[in-house]
């Protein structure tokens, strides 16, 4: 079997030049059609020719194949930055970063500086898109309230008209009930979902770490799950009215990190609730020990009766405490919560993986843990970080690329139907899952500082990152 990646366009490696490609032999997958196996994948000028597959059935379904072809993803939930806060990204460095992650879709939070809360501002953001020449889609969400302030809806209908595809005040939550109540109202009546961002902030005043153990000995002030799951409870009833007299309003709860929260959505699921959600790759595999040093994986941090191991007893400290580029809203939970994500994830409660990519400049980061800026910069470690999940044979690699397609997709409604029609547009990344790749800041492309998993090797090298037909990313030794 042959497996070679040829970019044959006579153009050269430009960044957005139309693609001809030749791909023999690549696992591919296809999450629109539930197939996956060895084929051949043939696109010119930018458009999928063919894609001939080379066994019959699901190939034997095998995950351990080298060269994977898969729709390009799609992320619901990136900060990006622009206007406001240049030095952290900006709408082309985070584009870059997202093809460099296989992204081929980015759904951008409004918390920019002043917020998202006017058509203006979203025409904004496409020009800024245009102008970087990437030809990753830029989507982007309005804020629920007037300047996120919390206080008056935004203009929720002139953003839908400047085609926003759904509505946040995410970096923080609507706290006002009935605010809540009335943007849920008012956005399923223009066809959008709210997009929450569920924290209880009652209950997270000076918060720094999840409730538990290594909050506790590391003397940071604990942030209770409750903070989440209480969130997520007030949301999903007041949902349960609004769907009474509104049918389409819908409801995506974000980066849910914990297993309280986790079933409140399944249940709610099972109710008929049109409700999804979605979960950092961060949330599941890093945990709260690894602010006391720890740096084992969350599945690793489990004992065999599914309970937390303790990091001191087992000696498994093994870097400096209180790394500030795991300061995170909400904060990296137990391993117990990140097992429950993971269940939430195989049976279908959660719709999809989110990046969260916030990044943050030197001087918000490389602070004290407690005054760090929250979120950690992952639009580009999280096929990596998701492949050691694979790897560790706890999610199939079809799962995977499902919820980074097709899931979120599905979820809100955008990014059109990943896959590989023969006459769509190629969309799609390559990437070699036995390649490891060094975390470090020459091989990262988002201006974000402070990722947690910096110095180490992660699976998963992205080879090629083609956008609507066009190149978006190129590994330099793949040309
Ligand atoms: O860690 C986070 N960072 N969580 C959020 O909800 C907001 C984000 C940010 O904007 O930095």
């Amino acid at each position: 079997m042959t497996t070679a990646v040829e970019a044959t366009s006579a153009a050269g490696a430009s960044i957005g030049r139309v693609v001809d490609l030749d791909l023999s032999g690549a696992w591919c997958i296809d999450p629109s059609t539930g197939r996956q196996g060895a084929a051949d994948l043939v696109v010119t000028d930018g458009v999928i020719a063919s894609l001939t597959w080379l066994e019959a059935g699901d190939g034997g379904a095998t995950d351990d194949q080298g060269l994977v072809v898969a729709p390009g993803f799609i992320d619901l939930h990136a900060h990006l930055r622009e206007p406001g806060n240049e030095g952290a990204e900006t709408i082309a460095s985070g584009l870059a970063a997202a093809a460099h992650g296989g992204f081929t879709t980015v759904c951008a939070m409004p918390n920019t500086t002043p917020p998202i809360d006017r058509a203006a501002m979203v025409a904004a953001a496409r020009a800024a898109a245009a102008a970087s020449g990437s030809p990753v889609t830029l989507l982007a969400y309005g804020a629920a309230t007037l300047g996120r302030a919390g206080e008056q809806l935004a203009p929720l209908g002139e953003l839908a008209d400047a085609g926003v595809v759904g509505f946040s005040d995410d970096g923080s939550p609507v706290h006002r009930a009935e605010l809540f109540r009335n943007a849920l109202a008012y956005a399923g009546m223009l066809g959008l979902p709210i997009v929450d961002h569920p924290e209880n902030l009652d209950l997270t005043a000076g918060a720094e770490a999840n409730d538990g153990l290594a909050a506790t000995v590391l003397g940071l002030k604990g942030w209770p799950g409750a903070a989440e799951s209480s969130a997520v409870a007030r949301d999903l009833a007041l949902l349960a009215e609004v769907v009474q007299d509104v049918p389409s309003a819908r409801l995506h709860l974000t980066h849910l990190s914990t297993a309280a929260s986790i079933e409140h959505v399944r249940r709610a699921k099972t109710a008929g609730l049109p409700v999804t959600c979605d979960v950092t790759p961060h949330h599941l595999a890093l945990t709260d020990e690894w602010l006391a040093g720890a740096r084992r994986w969350a599945w690793e941090a489990l004992d065999a009766d599914g309970r937390a191991r303790d990091p001191w007893r087992d000696a498994a400290l093994v870097a400096a405490p209180y790394d500030s580029a795991l300061r995170v809203n909400p904060p990296l939970r137990s391993p117990v919560d990140a097992r429950a994500c993971l269940a939430g994830l195989l049976d279908g409660t959660i719709d999809a993986f989110a990046t969260d990519h916030a990044p943050h400049t030197e001087v918000d980061k490389d602070v004290e843990f407690g005054l760090a800026k929250p979120g950690i910069a992952g639009i580009e470690t999280a096929l990596g970080v998701l492949l050691e999940l694979v790897d560790a044979g706890l999610v199939p690699l079809a799962r995977l690329v499902e919820a980074l397609t097709t899931g979120p997709a599905r979820a809100l409604g955008v990014g059109g139907n990943p896959g590989f029609a023969a006459g769509s547009l190629a969309d799609l990344v390559v990437f070699d899952r036995t390649d490891r790749w060094l975390v470090d800041a020459a091989s990262l492309r988002t201006r974000g500082h402070g990722n947690p998993l910096s110095g180490r090797q992660l699976p998963g090298r992205v080879l090629l990152t083609v956008a609507g037909g066009r190149l978006a990313f190129e590994a330099p030794e793949a040309g």
